[in-house]
């Protein structure tokens, strides 16, 4: 039953990124010269993402926060504070360092404190469509972030159009990704009972962090990510002891075409030179017509991957059993 909650929510993605978001007609915030975007989890990630998108394109500094409070930031620092539920303590206290440092604001959501403070407080709000788990609403919080950024130009005017034309192409893809030889099936065979080792270049590192975070949560499995090059100067060393937990490992490089040039280089002699210690190694390098495509077709390899996995070990990928008991331990002990 969850799987199958699980399996239609992945199976959306592409549709996702057809949505049109509804915000205020105004976002009074002024001349922008740094963005922060605060959040946790599955509501945190799609400002990871945008960022290595659309690297290129960001006119101004722009850097995620995850945790309480807000590091130091230049004075007007636009803050962007997103909480599917509206619940989550951290950023609810990012929301209000924000507000206390005078800071302009801009916040989403599916309800929650988060949508009576901004309310309150006459906060330009988003809302988020209701009845997911959050990081099944990635397809929503890439098409919000984008369309925000371009409104606020941030980002140029054609990254929506951009971002929703490789939507349309993904939705083709639908059955590369299900059929019985799909490479997501084929990688949730080589993690099976093993640690995946997910490296990706350090722009496209928030897509193999991504990929972690579904194979935690949805496969209830534990996996390691690094990025190239700056493991080829510690963690290649480290890719030696202890055997027997080396063994149990598969390596994965993900290899976009935009990766600086000598990184295939890198990746060859990397596997290379460890592929006695680990268990087996592969290289992916993404599909599709334009960089946005390929980015959102590795995403969604990574999507069904942690689906095929939580199913290969018999688990809901739907229920967050510790996650949900963390928060409500939390919650008891010091109602925010
Ligand atoms: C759950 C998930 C979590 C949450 C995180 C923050 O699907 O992905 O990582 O996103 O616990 O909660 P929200 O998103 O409600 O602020």
């Amino acid at each position: 039953m969850a799987y199958s909650q699980m399996e239609a929510w992945i199976r959306e993605f592409p549709r996702q990124g057809l949505w049109t978001p509804e915000g205020p007609a105004e976002i009074p915030v002024g001349d922008i010269r740094h963005v922060v975007l605060a959040g946790m989890g599955g509501s945190a990630v799609g400002g990871d993402l945008v960022q290595a998108l659309f690297e290129p394109d960001l006119a101004v500094p722009f850097r995620v926060h995850r945790d309480y409070g807000l590091p130091p930031l230049p004075e007007g620092t636009l803050t962007v504070v997103v909480s599917y539920s509206g619940n989550t303590e951290e950023t609810l206290s990012a929301f209000a360092e924000a507000r206390r440092r005078g800071f302009p604001v801009v916040a989403a959501s599916s309800g929650g404190r988060l949508r009576e403070e901004a309310r309150q407080a006459g906060i330009p709000w988003f809302v988020l469509p209701e009845g997911y788990a959050p990081r099944a609403t990635l397809g929503y919080m890439l098409t919000l972030l984008t369309h925000l950024f371009a409104r606020l130009r941030v980002l140029p005017p054609e990254a929506p159009h951009r971002l929703q034309e490789a939507f349309r192409w993904l939705a083709s893809q639908e059955e590369a990704m299900t059929r019985e030889d799909a490479l997501p099936r084929e990688l949730a065979e080589k993690y099976y009972l093993r640690l995946p080792l997910l490296y990706a270049s350090r722009r496209f590192f928030p897509v193999v962090e991504r990929w972690r975070a579904q194979l935690n949560e949805n496969a209830k499995t534990l996996a390691h990510t690094a990025s190239l090059p700056e493991m080829n100067h510690n963690e290649i060393a480290g890719l030696y002891h202890p055997h027997r937990v080396l063994a149990a490992t598969w390596a994965t490089f993900l290899h976009f075409p935009e990766d600086p040039p000598r990184l295939k280089a890198r990746i060859q002699h990397t596997a290379e030179l460890i592929y006695e210690d680990v268990l087996g190694w592969n290289v992916i390098q993404p599909e599709g017509p334009t960089i946005e495509a390929r980015f959102l077709w590795s995403l969604w390899v990574g999507d069904w991957t942690s689906l095929y996995l939580a199913r290969a070990y018999e688990e809901d990928p739907v229920a967050i059993p510790r996650i949900t008991e963390l928060k409500t331990r939390l919650q008891k002990e010091h109602p925010a």
